[in-house]
This record gives C-alpha cells, sequence and structure tokens, in this order.
C-alpha cells in the first residue's frame, strides 16, 4: 500500500523537502489521500469557513473584474495558519478565458520581462503571442522540446519587476502595473479586509505537466503587513504551506483553476512550493467550454474565438499562477537606488542561474 505524506517525515529532518519530494515522486505514485481539497466542500477541525464582509466590494465592482458578489465567495482558513485565506474560485463563470488570455497575450509583452529575454533580444521576445501562434503545436508530444517561445515561457513579471539575482526589486526597474490586474488584486484584498492594498508587483509562473516550484519564502517585498496573492488557472496543482522553519511538515492542498489565495499576516513568510501539477478535474476542466458564458464588460472583455482557441489549448497541458504583492508600505521608499545599467558580469550570472526557468524545476 502506497505510503501517506505524513509517514515519511521524522522529527528534526527536512520535512518541507521529503514531502516536497513525496509528492514529485512519479514512480510509483505517492498517495494524494492527505491533500485538502477545498473545492469538496468539506470542513472539519482544520478547515475552517470564513465569512468575508459582503459589503467591502460591491456587486458591480466585484462584476467588473469577472468576480461574484463576495457574499457568494467560499472562503477558508486553516487551522495553525493564521492570516492563510483559501478562495475557492470566485470567478463569474465565463471569464476566467480574459484572465488567462492577458496571461498569455498581453502580459509577456514588453516592456514586462520574462525568461526568455535573459538570452534573447527585446525584439525577439516583444510579441511571444503573435511570434508563437502560427507554429504552436502544443501539448507537447513525447520528449519533444517545445518549440515556440509561448511554449519555453516561464516566468513573466510585472510592475517593480523582481531580479532574481540579487532577489530585490529596485526603484529603476519599475514598469506600469496592469490597471485590471490592479483592480481584481485591490478587490479580493478589500474582500479579506486590506483595504488600500497597492498591487506594484506581480511574478507569473507558467507550468508544464512535469514542472515544479521549489521551497522557498516571499520575503523580498519591504512591507509584510501587506498580504500575497495567488490566483491560479489551467490545470491543477499541489500547493505545500510549511512554517517559518524547514523542519516544519507543510500542509498539502490542490489548487484548482480560478482558485485564489490570500497569504497574510503570520503566514505571510512561510514556506511553501508547488512539488506537481495534477489534472483538473472535469468540473474545474469546464473552464475550456466557458467562452459563449461571457458577454464581455467594459473591462473583463470578450475573448475572441481566435485567441480562445490557444488559450485552451495552452491550459490543457498547462497551469499559470499569477502572485501579486505590495513592495513598499505607504511613505517607504527603497533604501538605495542600484545602478541603471547592469555590468555584463551581472548578465552571465544572471544567463547562468536562470537561463529558461528560474525557480520552476522541470525535474528534481
Ligand atoms: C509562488 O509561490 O510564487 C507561486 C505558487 C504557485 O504557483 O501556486
Amino acid at each position: 500500500m502506497a505510503k501517506m505524506a505524513a509517514s515519511v517525515v521524522e522529527t528534526g529532518e527536512d520535512a518541507f523537502r521529503k514531502i516536497f519530494k513525496f509528492y514529485k515522486r512519479r514512480h510509483p505514485p505517492p498517495d494524494f489521500g492527505d491533500v485538502i481539497d477545498f473545492s469538496k466542500c468539506v470542513t472539519n477541525d482544520k478547515i475552517v469557513p470564513v465569512k468575508l464582509d459582503p459589503a467591502a466590494v460591491s456587486d458591480g465592482d466585484a462584476a467588473k473584474v469577472g468576480l461574484h458578489p463576495v457574499k457568494d465567495w467560499r472562503a477558508f482558513n486553516l487551522q495553525g495558519y493564521p492570516g492563510f485565506i483559501f478562495i475557492t474560485n470566485p470567478f463569474l463563470r465565463g471569464s476566467q478565458p480574459f484572465w488567462i488570455r492577458q496571461c498569455l497575450k498581453t502580459y509577456p509583452l514588453k516592456p514586462n520581462v520574462c525568461n526568455l529575454d535573459m538570452h534573447m533580444s527585446s525584439a525577439d521576445t516583444q510579441d511571444i503571442w503573435a511570434k508563437s501562434v502560427p507554429n504552436l503545436s502544443f501539448p507537447s508530444v513525447g520528449k519533444r522540446e517545445p518549440r515556440t517561445l509561448l511554449e519555453r515561457l516561464r516566468w513573466v513579471t510585472l510592475g517593480y519587476h523582481y531580479n532574481w539575482n540579487s532577489k530585490t526589486y529596485s526603484a529603476n526597474h519599475y514598469t506600469p502595473f496592469p490597471t485590471e490586474l490592479h483592480l481584481l488584486s485591490s478587490q479580493i484584498a478589500t474582500a479579506c479586509g486590506f483595504t488600500g492594498f497597492n498591487a506594484e508587483a506581480g511574478i507569473l509562473n507558467y507550468y508544464r505537466s512535469d514542472s515544479s516550484l521549489g521551497i522557498h519564502v516571499d520575503e523580498s517585498e519591504l512591507d509584510h503587513s501587506r498580504p500575497l496573492l495567488s490566483f491560479s488557472f489551467g490545470q491543477s496543482a499541489i500547493f505545500l504551506l510549511g512554517g517559518t522553519h524547514r523542519q516544519d511538515a507543510p500542509t498539502a492542498m490542490y489548487m484548482h483553476s480560478g482558485d485564489v489565495m490570500v497569504m497574510s499576516g503570520q503566514s505571510r513568510l512561510l514556506y511553501h512550493a508547488v512539488p506537481r501539477i495534477v489534472p483538473a478535474h472535469q468540473e474545474e476542466a469546464l473552464v475550456e467550454s466557458e467562452l459563449r458564458s461571457w458577454q464581455g464588460g467594459a473591462i473583463v472583455e470578450q475573448v475572441s474565438e481566435e485567441d480562445w482557441a490557444v488559450c485552451s489549448r495552452y491550459i490543457r497541458s498547462s497551469r499559470i499562477n499569477m502572485t501579486v504583492r505590495q513592495v513598499l508600505g505607504q511613505g517607504q521608499s527603497f533604501p538605495e537606488t542600484p545602478s541603471l545599467h547592469q555590468t555584463e558580469d551581472e548578465k552571465n550570472m544572471k544567463r547562468r542561474r536562470y537561463s529558461d526557468s528560474p525557480n520552476i524545476e522541470e525535474t528534481l
């Protein structure tokens, strides 16, 4: 019989790494029995339903960014993780295609930064979508290397562009944060009690079915009193939420398409990781047939059939995650302004360490 995750850990060791490897293992596949599935409505002593303030965001404002009224959201706290809020897919039927299209077509556009910039000119990565669409063949067949830029896209940064090398943000590497994503983020944050949330930086991760995201803490932002928001689209994932030490065994949970996670308070600086992408259930896969149920609105406009054909093929085998962060507290500024121009050494170092996947690992 397959072992459960809890049984692989002994006290004192790097429990997070052990459980990460447990869920990442292919042969034999792990037992997923311990993985919390918030979409299944089960509440127990660990999963606590939370009522968000339905008046915090008007129904009209929620609908503008493609969200159900807050009173209809299903939100949960996790026992032992104060400040962690999980909202199961609050998106109105038919609105996810817009956000998926933004992630694949709009957000990778220059001046935003992506992994492909590390070894290609900005002219070559200017419009990844336009360059890729005529030659797309995903889902990849067998072990074939992805050919198009869209298939090779692993991350995009928005707003204050995260520097993977120095693990910092800086005042002089900033481009305007997308307005509609700012609006979506501030409505989620407001509903969770964080009024005045200022979305200043975004990191988008693009996962193939064999990708994983290593164990880390998001601590580069200068104000940790502001929440970190996470939005998932496409295939599902196993997300591990640990403690402040690697010895703390993490809790495993599924993240399905449309799910939103808020890490705040004492849960803002916890270790976390994504050891595995898992196929979306039939209900979650419904996003594929959603297009025609959206009439379009001022912000979340209807995606063309042509664009959706590309997006839906992409998410059939991939997952997209957007994390949105406020970097600076009110009235706060960056401690120093690093040089605007990277030295050749810095460029080479980046190339070596982050040639294609900064923190997304294809294999362990
Ligand atoms: C992250 O921690 O940066 C992303 C997590 C995820 O992909 O769900």
